[in-house]
């Protein structure tokens, strides 16, 4: 079966070379990819908004099934537009994605549901929303409702850097549209994890947990990026805490969605806060995460690509997923300056060298090609991954080759899965 993948970060490149391992894979295509992607697939030239373009294409490549990667698509409703077309696609319609594209549905629906999150109200201008913070105890959590590429929630510890927050984001508009509402919410406290299954519609298959690292600098210090890195499993999250994460959220909002006509088909990822209340939904997105998908494929044994037709099928039930025991770590090697202001174009040495070690993968996020040179091209420039024989080994082989690469103003933190080692 021919495939195309909708993307070009990480999370795409991961998808990639997970599916290059199956037998029943035919070409492989990338749209638009990035030069890590095209060693393993054939990047096309379409962007990933340009949906009639895509349909197109898959059209005329006898496409069997497409895979859609990033959240900007699928809020604009690529699924039903594939599906109108007649094209198998992974992922989930625009109605469905909803649960990411708009944190406001997704509050009101696990209010509904009774799904466990935090305490929220929704406010459409700034004035009532100060209002409501005079009586509120700090810190809150102030979320733009709609997609800010993981940077539209703001953490203030008082009413004046609230009230910043909220002219930043409701007045001057710096998420956009996305800043038409906002949701402020109650601060949780505990650990996070994020903890992904695929859906058919109805059934899941679940993946193995992971952990991601939104500041910028060791120790969670600094601004919120996209993710400068990740590791599964989560230890954090044991067996007991993975059932009730099953019982109490991932089945209700999928049985939920479903009795709101909006069944949700593709990739369900919760993040989560673990309080001692129990987990609680911190956000949810419609699609792989990145970087987790980058620790999470490399432990999948099972073919990835007959995974994805079964739940495209709504046959969920018809496969599993084996994984492999070893876990799995990615640092993010990013560019100087993200997630504020970077240069691009600089170029990237020994990207060879480190990715030779065995199991190893060095995932491309942000490059591009100049004169057959790789270059950074974007905020988050590579995700070095490796597996090990437990967390340390694998720690240690990831940042051993990341000592191998270099570009100018390269940053990465140097305490990934530092977490996993305080239980
Ligand atoms: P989100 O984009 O909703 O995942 O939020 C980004 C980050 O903000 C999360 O990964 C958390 O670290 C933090 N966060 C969001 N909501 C809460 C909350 N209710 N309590 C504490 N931290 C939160
Ligand atoms: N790692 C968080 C995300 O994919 O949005």
């Amino acid at each position: 079966m021919n495939v195309l993948v909708v993307g070009s970060g990480g999370r795409e490149h991961a998808i990639c070379w997970k599916l290059t391992q199956s037998k029943k894979l035919g070409k492989l295509y990338c749209a638009p990819g990035n030069p890590g992607i095209g060693s393993v697939a054939q990047c096309v030239d379409i962007r990933v908004e340009n949906i009639p373009a895509l349909i197109n294409f898959a059209l005329e490549n006898d496409i069997g099934l497409t895979v859609i990667g990033p959240e900007i698509p699928l809020s604009m409703g690529i699924v039903d537009e594939f599906e109108k077309a007649g094209l198998k696609v992974f992922g989930p319609s625009r109605e469905a994605a909803l649960l990411e594209s708009s944190k406001s549905f997704a509050k009101e629906f696990m209010r509904r549901f009774a799904i466990p999150t935090a305490a929220y109200e929704i406010f459409y201008g700034r004035e009532e929303a100060l209002e409501y913070l005079k009586n509120k105890k700090f810190p809150v959590v102030i979320k733009a409702d709609g997609l800010a590429a993981g940077k539209g929630v703001i953490i203030p510890k008082d009413l004046s850097e609230a009230r910043i927050a909220l002219e930043e984001i409701m007045v001057n508009r710096v998420f956009g549209s996305a800043g038409s509402k906002v949701v402020i919410e109650d601060f949780l406290e505990g650990e996070e994890a994020s903890y992904l299954v695929f859906v058919d519609g109805s059934d899941i298959i679940p993946m193995v947990s992971a952990q991601d690292h939104k500041r910028v600098f060791d120790n969670d210090q600094g601004p919120n990026t996209g993710g400068m890195g990740a590791y599964s499993p989560a230890p954090v999250l044991n067996k007991s805490l993975e059932n009730d994460t099953i019982n109490k959220i991932i089945l209700p909002v999928i049985a939920g969605m479903a009795q709101l006509g909006k069944k949700f088909k593709g990739v369900l990822y919760a993040g989560l806060m673990l309080t001692k209340d129990g987990p609680k939904v911190v956000e949810f997105n419609c699609r792989f995460g990145d970087p987790e998908t980058q620790v999470i494929l490399p432990r999948l044994k099972s073919d990835l690509l007959e995974i994805l037709i079964a739940c495209a099928d709504g046959k969920a039930s018809s496969v599993t997923a084996q994984w492999d025991e070893r876990p799995a770590v990615c640092v993010v090697m990013a560019s100087g300056g993200y997630p504020g202001k970077y240069e691009n174009g600089k170029q990237i040495n020994g990207l060879e060298e480190a990715g030779s070690t065995k199991d190893t993968v060095v995932f491309h996020a942000g490059t591009a090609s100049n004169n057959g040179e790789v270059v950074s091209s974007g905020g988050r420039v590579l995700g070095v991954t490796a597996l090990g024989a437990n967390m340390r080994a694998a720690v240690d082989n990831a940042y051993s080759a990341v000592s191998k690469i270099s570009f100018e103003g390269a940053q990465y933190r140097k305490d990934i899965a530092k977490r996993a080692f305080n239980r």
